[in-house]
């Protein structure tokens, strides 16, 4: 919602964007808790924790500013290749996280739901079951914010190819792959953020991300802040986006 007086410049240009160029789906690359933590000489695991504790924030900015769709890059297919007492960390913390924050946000907010990206058949049964439970629990609501865990851009392509093809549905089109990608009817994401600088897309959304516009930026994912999303969003709002084609004022002679 727009505040009235004393808005800062940033948040004044988004409260202006017309409805129908609003970002209909956004993507996060949650970068930099390691660096986060090594930073203040604290345990991987403790930038993790203050990583987990950005996303709520993050979520109720994201509804003011209008935007209703969001993807989290948590747990990629590759981050298994980490020391065991970190992956068993981080699957810790996705457990604790489900249980005491999604559940009970699913349960108390009729506005919010999430969906999961990746293959959970590598999680503890309790895990995805929780997992799943709240996808039920959650289901077409207003808002989405898919948790892309064990997630590879690799890995859901091929594991769509090879659905289209069990089933018989060949010659493959986009639209039947895209049928089968775990973001089966999640608009593609309109801008992707990845904080702490690295300029890489590490598996993520790699159909999808197509046409996406990028950001980086530095600050590590543990402080990003309101401010840094209102940032990447004017950044989004000021480029042209060609798709291949022309700009309309670009499009004569
Ligand atoms: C992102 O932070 C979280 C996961 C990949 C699970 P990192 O743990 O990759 O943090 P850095 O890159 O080491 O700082
Ligand atoms: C990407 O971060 C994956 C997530 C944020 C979950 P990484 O830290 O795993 O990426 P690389 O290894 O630097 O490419
Ligand atoms: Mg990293």
């Amino acid at each position: 919602m727009a505040k009235a007086k004393n808005q800062p410049e940033g948040e004044a240009f988004l409260a202006a964007i017309p409805e129908e160029k609003k970002i209909r789906s956004l993507g996060v690359i949650m970068d930099g808790n390691g660096r986060w933590a090594k930073a203040r000489a604290l345990p991987r695991t403790a930038g993790h924790i203050a990583g987990a504790k950005v996303v709520p924030r993050l979520i109720g900015d994201l509804r003011e500013l209008g935007v209703r769709t969001v993807t989290l890059y948590a747990f990629s297919t590759e981050n298994w290749k980490r020391p065991k007492p970190e992956v068993d960390a981080l699957m810790g913390l996705l457990a604790r996280y489900m249980k005491e924050v999604v559940i009970p946000k699913i349960e108390s907010d009729p506005g919010f739901g999430v969906r999961f990206l990746g293959d959970l058949g590598k999680l503890s049964p309790d895990l995805a079951d929780l997992c799943r439970r709240a996808e039920r629990m959650g289901q077409g609501r207003e808002f989405l914010c898919n948790i892309a865990f064990n997630y590879g851009g690799r890995e859901e392509i091929l594991h769509a190819a090879n659905e289209a093809i069990a089933a018989g549905e060949l010659p493959l089109t986009e639209e039947i792959l895209e049928r089968h990608l775990y973001t089966a009817g999640i608009p593609d994401p309109d801008l992707i953020i990845r904080t702490a600088g690295e300029s890489r897309l590490s598996g993520f959304l790699l159909w999808q991300a197509a046409y996406s516009e990028i950001y980086i930026t530095k600050t590590l994912w543990p402080d990003f802040s309101r401010e840094d999303l209102v940032a990447a969003l004017c950044d989004y709002y000021r480029r042209t986006r060609r798709f291949g084609g022309l700009a309309p004022e670009e499009g004569s002679l």
